[in-house]
C-alpha cells in the first residue's frame, strides 16, 4: 500500500515539473528539477528523471533524454544547463548566475560547463525498461561520442582521472572538498551568505581560458582530479560497453570495458589513500590531495570492480555514526568535519543528505554484499519522504527537509 503511494506521487511529481519546448521545429518534453528554483533543464537531474520515468513510461523516459542529446556540441559535450526558453529563464534569478559561464553568447542557452556523466546508465534503464533496441540505435553513436571527448579533454595528463574545472561540475556545487585551496570557516556556511568571491573568481577565469582543462590544470590550484565524477564516468563505462554489446559493436563493448578497468586502477594507484582507507580528490597541477571527508571519497564504491580492502575501509567510514552513518545516512559532509553543517543554509552539500547520492551508495553496497546497510539507507530514506515529501535534501541528524520541496530526484526513493 505504502509503496503504491509513494510511486503515485513521485509520478505526479515529475508530471508537475514537466515542461516542454521547442528546438528546430521538434517539441522536446522533459522534467525540471524544481519549477520554483530551478526551472531548467539540468543534465544530471534528467538523467535521474528518466530513471525513474523508466518505472512508469519507458517512452517518456526516453524523451528525457532526447531533451539532452538535443544540446550536444560539436565538441561532444551535453552541457550542465540548458535554458531552452531564454524569455522565461531570464526572469529567474538562475539564469543571471548560470549563464555566467558562456562568454561569447550574450544570451546563451546552455551553460558552457559539465555535470557527472550518468547518461549511459539512464540510456541502459531506459534500454531495460522497454525502450529497446530503437531507442539503443538512437543513442549508441552520441554516447559514445559524448564519453570520447570526456576523455579527450578532461584527462589532460593521461591517467585516466577526469578533470573538473568548477565545482559545479561535480554537481556537489559547495561541497568543501572544492573550498581548498582557500577555506570556507562554518560561520561563512550563513543562510544569508551569497556565493564566495573565490567561486565568481574562478569561474571568470575558467571563461578567460575558455574552459580548457588543459590549460587551467596548469595555472589553476582549482581544477580537481575528481573521485567523483571519475567513478561515476567509469560506472558509466560499463553501462556503454554493456549497451555496446547488445548494439553488436564488439569493438566499442571491449574498449570501454578496459578503459573502466584502467580507471579502477588509476583511482588505486593516484586517489587512494590506504592509510585512511579514502579517496581524496587531486588539485592542480601538483595533484595535491584534498584530505577533507566527504561523500566524494566515498563514490568508488559504485565500481563493482573496486578492490576488496578498499571497499571494507569506505564501508567502515560509511557506516561510522561520528562520520556519515547519521540517523538519516548518508551524510554529504562527515559529522567530524569542521565544515559539516548539517541544516538549512545558502550553501549546499556540507551535511544534508541527498537521494541521488544514497542511490548510488545503496546500489554500491547492494552489489558489494552489503544488502542490510543497503536496506537501511532505503528504509529510513522511504520513511523521510513519507513524513516530509520530496526534498532537495534533509538534516541527516534530525530528518527536517532542507532545501527546495518538490524536487524531482528525490524520487530516485523509488529505486533504492
Ligand atoms: C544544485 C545541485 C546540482 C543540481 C542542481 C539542479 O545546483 O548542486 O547538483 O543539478 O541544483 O537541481
Amino acid at each position: 500500500m505504502r509503496t503504491v503511494s509513494l510511486d503515485a506521487a513521485a509520478r505526479e511529481l515529475l508530471e508537475a515539473n514537466t515542461q516542454t519546448a521547442v528546438k528546430d521545429g521538434r517539441t522536446y518534453t522533459f522534467s525540471v528539477p524544481s519549477p520554483q528554483a530551478y526551472p531548467f533543464q539540468w543534465f544530471w537531474d534528467s538523467c535521474f528523471h528518466a530513471i525513474v520515468w523508466a518505472r512508469f513510461d519507458a517512452n517518456r523516459a526516453a524523451e528525457e533524454l532526447r531533451g539532452l542529446f538535443a544540446w550536444q556540441g560539436r565538441d561532444g559535450f551535453i552541457p550542465h544547463v540548458i535554458f531552452w526558453n531564454r524569455e522565461l529563464a531570464r526572469r529567474n534569478p538562475n539564469y543571471w548566475h548560470f549563464r555566467e559561464s558562456r562568454p561569447w553568447l550574450r544570451r546563451p542557452k546552455t551553460t558552457a560547463r559539465l555535470q557527472p556523466p550518468v547518461i549511459a546508465q539512464a540510456v541502459e534503464r531506459v534500454v531495460d525498461a522497454g525502450g529497446g533496441d530503437p531507442f539503443l540505435r538512437e543513442t549508441i553513436e552520441p554516447l559514445e561520442v559524448a564519453v570520447v571527448a570526456l576523455e579527450r579533454a578532461r584527462d589532460p595528463d593521461e591517467d585516466s582521472l577526469l578533470t573538473i574545472i568548477s565545482s559545479f561540475e561535480s554537481g556537489l556545487d559547495h561541497c568543501p572538498v572544492y573550498d581548498y585551496p582557500h577555506s570556507l570557516h562554518v560561520d561563512d556556511a550563513d543562510p544569508l551568505q551569497p556565493d564566495p568571491s573565490w567561486t565568481l573568481r574562478r569561474e571568470f577565469i575558467n571563461k578567460l581560458f575558455g574552459h580548457r582543462a588543459s590549460v587551467l590544470s596548469r595555472v589553476r590550484r582549482t581544477t580537481h582530479e575528481d573521485v567523483h565524477f571519475t567513478s561515476i564516468y567509469a560506472q558509466g563505462l560499463r553501462s556503454l560497453s554493456r549497451l555496446a554489446e547488445r548494439a553488436g559493436d564488439d569493438s566499442l563493448s571491449r574498449w570501454a570495458r578496459d578503459k573502466a578497468a584502467r580507471v579502477t586502477e588509476a583511482l588505486m594507484e593516484r586517489s587512494y589513500d590506504a592509510r585512511e582507507g579514502l579517496f581524496w580528490n587531486l588539485v592542480g597541477r601538483r595533484e595535491e590531495p584534498v584530505r577533507v571527508k566527504t561523500i566524494v571519497s566515498l563514490m568508488p564504491l559504485i565500481l563493482e570492480d573496486l578492490p576488496r580492502t578498499a571497499v571494507e575501509s569506505l564501508v567502515e567510514h560509511l557506516a561510522n555514526p561520528e562520520e556519515f552513518w547519521l540517523d538519516y545516512p548518508v551524510a554529504s559532509t562527515a559529522r567530524d568535519e569542521p565544515a559539516f553543517t548539517p541544516g538549512r543554509t545558502r550553501l549546499i552539500w556540507r551535511g544534508p543528505m541527498s537521494m541521488n547520492t544514497n542511490w548510488f551508495l545503496a546500489h554500491g553496497l547492494r552489489a558489494h554484499g552489503y544488502p542490510d546497510l543497503a536496506e537501511s539507507i532505503g528504509d529510513r530514506s522511504r520513511e523521510l519522504v513519507e513524513r516530509h515529501g520530496f526534498n532537495e535534501f534533509y538534516n541527516p541528524l534530525t530528518g527536517e527537509p532542507v532545501g527546495v520541496e518538490t524536487f524531482g530526484w528525490a524520487t530516485l526513493v523509488l529505486d533504492l
